[in-house]
């Protein structure tokens, strides 16, 4: 985050209580694009109310310089950069130091950072015993969410937040332990051994060996593959101050430890509305089952009586389009076409709801287009990753945006711990009574 204060058109938002005929001037704090904030910081003291905002669908919860989204235009940009120059252009490790330093690096820098990343790959081998403790069955999440939790109990070096070198070190070792947390957490469910990190590969390419090489065979890795996981990683790696972002911010606000706050992020990505939705489109589209059921779905889908809702339609932010979904669409093809993946059953059933949903005055009314999640399901399926593992793989791609955000607060002096009010609406006082007396 740059030194320089945010520029502040002081007194610009004028507020009248109707009922008393008070006014307040409020400051307009201007950020280098996207809309203006109005400062309440002051609100309650002056005025003895609060704001009432739940889903903070209009609340600037921090001043961030990482990540920009415009969801009128469909615009995602990582440190100004688009998102799609980043998907065709770089690879993952050069957007995660994008992320964290701010600039694109210099070869020099690269080679550095990438060797520092791959230098931390590997897990405390006891960690591999703490696996053993959880279920066969287990969701791989749960076992995501645990051992990442785990891990300020064997890396006690890299705890204190107030120290930069620490930080780093803690930052360094999330990206790079977490695809092979993934990698282990998958194994363990199917009964392989784990396998060891391998850093002569790249970032994607190791995350692939780990996950399904053999020891009985050579691994080679299908550079189709890996070129569409590293776009995936890319894609997913930041999105702004979404649930789980926030998740991090607000733990690590009270000062907890970086391996704590990414577990928290890692809980509430698994949610079907956020991060889950990649697994959730295709148990909907399992559930569905063929074409000719899909207008039946999109019913339910708009009926208000019925909860259901199409998993992988619809975005928060995004209202026209989601610039992620289109280059995933476009990497699906792309991956099917070079697997010689033709007569997919279920992509065919993917295309089909696509097709209705875009054409469909409800979802065009209500702008609900296919999300991100909508296609890197159906690219996992084709590359053989189980369901279970999708948001998995979306917290390996998104632990760099989490540890780039809490970097940023941490550093960030106004930083302060993040403390909700809220509109009661319970109870006014009243004694306690007694149990005989109670009816
Ligand atoms: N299917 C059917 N109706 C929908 C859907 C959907 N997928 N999404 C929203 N609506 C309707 C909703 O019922 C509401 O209708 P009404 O105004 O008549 O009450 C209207 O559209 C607005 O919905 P909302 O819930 O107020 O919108 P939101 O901004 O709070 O929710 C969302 C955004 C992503 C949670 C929601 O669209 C959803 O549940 N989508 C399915 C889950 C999904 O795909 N999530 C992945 C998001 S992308 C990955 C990520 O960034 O995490």
């Amino acid at each position: 985050m740059s030194d320089a204060p945010t520029p502040v058109e002081k007194n610009a938002f004028t507020l009248k209580d109707n009922r008393n005929g008070d006014t307040y001037d409020l400051d307009i704090l201007k950020g280098t694009t996207g809309p203006d904030v109005i400062d309440v910081r002051k609100l309650y003291s002056e005025t003895g109310c609060f704001t009432y905002d739940p889903g903070f669908t209009s609340t600037g919860s921090c001043e961030s310089a990482i990540t920009f989204i415009d969801g009128e235009k469909g615009i995602l940009r990582y440190r100004g950069y688009p998102i799609d120059q980043l998907a065709e252009k770089s690879d993952f490790l050069e957007v995660c130091f994008l992320l964290i330093y701010g600039d694109l690096p210099t070869e020099e820098k690269i080679e550095r950072f990438k060797t520092r990343i791959m230098y931390h790959t590997m897990l405390h081998e006891q960690i591999n015993y703490f696996f053993r403790g959880f279920r066969r069955d287990s969701h791989p999440m749960a076992i995501m969410n645990g051992v990442v939790g785990a891990l300020s109990s064997f890396y006690h070096d890299s705890t204190d937040i107030h120290d930069p070198k620490h930080r780093f070190i803690a930052s360094t070792r999330m990206i790079a332990k977490m695809p092979t947390i993934a990698a282990s957490a998958y194994r363990y469910s199917i009964g392989m051994p784990f396998t060891y990190p391998r850093n002569d590969l790249s970032f994607s390419e190791n995350f692939l060996y780990m996950m399904f090489s053999n020891p009985c065979e050579e691994y080679i890795v299908n550079p189709i593959l890996s070129r569409a996981m590293d776009r995936i990683l890319i894609l997913h790696a930041d999105h702004e101050q979404n649930a789980s972002t926030s998740t991090v911010r607000i733990s690590g606000s009270s000062g907890a430890n970086p391996f704590a706050c990414i577990a928290a992020g890692i809980a509430s990505l698994w949610g079907p509305a956020h991060g889950g939705a990649n697994e959730a489109v295709l148990n909907m589209l399992d559930e569905i089952g063929s074409k000719d059921r899909v207008p039946e779905y999109i019913k339910k889908a708009k009926d208000k009586d019925d909860p259901f809702r199409l998993m992988g339609f619809g975005h928060r932010v995004y209202k026209n389009f989601d610039p992620r979904a289109q280059i995933m669409r476009q990497t699906a093809h792309e991956v099917l076409g070079d697997l010689g993946i033709k007569n997919d059953p279920l992509l065919d059933l993917a295309m089909e709801l696509e097709r209705i949903a875009l054409e469909d005055e409800y979802f065009v009314e209500k702008k609900l287009y296919p999300n991100v999640d909508f296609y890197s399901g159906i690219i996992y399926r084709a590359m053989g990753i189980p369901t279970s593992m999708f948001t998995v793989l979306f917290a390996v791609a998104r632990t760099v945006g989490w540890v780039a955000q809490w970097n940023e607060m941490i550093e960030d002096p106004t930083q302060k711990i993040g403390r909700p009010r809220q509109l009661y609406t319970g109870e006014v006082e009243r004694d306690f009574v007694d149990m005989k007396d109670r009816t």
